[in-house]
């Protein structure tokens, strides 16, 4: 045994494994093998060893230093790894932390309004019905008895196809295309896109959205589209509404009528948003005339209706009071987030 090893190498061993940091380790280490450490002075003491047993005795201070330095070196990394495992504890995540707000999306004003148009509608019975974008020309014009020398054609210029079908500009043929496939009595509403070759401005747009009306049935009068007309308008835009019916033009009505709503902001006295006149002109309407009904088989001298539409974005506009229709089109989020409605 050599001198200040008393408890022999377990003893060295055992004082290594009980490290509890690596501060602790490095005394250790300096005590052993150090330059004033044990190992060292052993070595330093082979000069007083008989010559003859130097070997053996060299031999053993190596094996002995080799012991300790492994010892070391695993505990090195024990605690080492202890240390990682600590930190890592420490960083479980913190749940008090504020969370990163993230954006949602939500539904474009004019698929609001359509949907609170569309819920009035089906709420009085009428059923929901949609046709094709791409129309014929006999969809479009000729079955709502407007033909190709029309002047009410005028205002309906509109892109083509190669192959001679073009985009509807309105959602009026639909009306045509459920007549055709059903037998009376019938109550629809058809929302959708159209088209027309207008330049855009504050109220123009050459896509746009449009709802259609037509109810067919036995008896039917212009006091019936009035009636219900009067409930929509006022289930819209207020109870304190009230609608008026001016004689107007179309082809596939008749009599036809423009409809005004009272100004929601003057209550009908005049004011700038209705420039004087205490009304807003919000679609256009009338009994479905005998041609066709004609057109699509049904019998005039017993089937009777009225029908109606409108642009959507003209709803919007008054519902909102927007100044400009592109304004629905510019992607501006603070424009879209004023009208936000969450989704559910
Ligand atoms: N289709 C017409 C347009 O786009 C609007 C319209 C007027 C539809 C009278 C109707 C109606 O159903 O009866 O200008």
């Amino acid at each position: 045994m050599f001198n200040g090893l008393e408890g022999g190498l377990e003893e060295v061993l055992r004082r290594i494994m009980e490290t509890a940091s690596l501060n602790d380790l490095q005394e250790v280490k300096a005590r052993y093998l150090g330059k004033q450490g044990l190992v060292t002075s052993l070595m330093k003491n082979i000069k007083e060893i008989p010559p003859e047993k130097r070997k053996e005795y060299g031999r053993e201070v190596n094996e002995l230093k080799n012991s300790i330095e492994e010892a070391i070196d695993n505990r090195k990394n024990e605690l080492e790894e202890l240390g990682r495992l600590a930190r890592e504890g420490a960083e479980r995540p913190d749940f008090t932390v504020p969370g990163k707000r993230r954006d949602i999306g939500s539904y474009h004003l004019i698929t609001q309004v359509m949907e609170e148009v569309q819920d009035i509608w089906v709420s009085m019975g009428f059923e929901v019905t949609t046709g094709p974008e791409i129309e014929t020309s006999y969809y479009n014009f000729e079955a709502l008895n407007t033909p190709e020398w029309h002047p009410a054609r005028d205002m309906h210029d509109t892109f083509y196809t190669c192959d001679g079908q073009l985009l509807r500009t309105h959602t009026s043929p639909v009306q045509i295309r459920v007549m055709e496939s059903r037998k009376p009595p019938l109550a629809i509403f058809s929302p959708g896109t159209c088209y027309r070759k207008d330049t855009p401005d504050t109220t123009h747009l050459p896509m746009f959205h449009q709802f259609e009306v037509l109810l067919v049935d036995r008896g039917t009068s212009v006091s019936h589209l009035k009636g219900t007309l009067n409930h929509f308008a006022k289930r819209l835009f207020g109870a304190d509404r009230r609608i008026r019916l001016r004689p107007s033009f179309f082809p596939f009505t008749e009599p036809s009528f423009e409809v005004d709503v009272s100004c929601g902001i003057c209550g009908g006295q005049g004011c700038r948003s209705c420039r004087g006149s205490g009304w807003l002109e919000i679609l256009g309407a009338g009994m479905v005339h005998p041609n066709v009904f004609r057109n699509v088989g049904y019998d005039p001298e017993i089937w009777s209706g009225f029908a109606l539409g409108t642009g959507l974005e003209r709803i919007a506009m008054l519902k909102y009071d927007l100044e400009d229709i592109r304004d629905l089109l510019r992607n501006d989020r603070r424009f879209l987030k004023g009208y936000r409605r969450a989704i559910i």
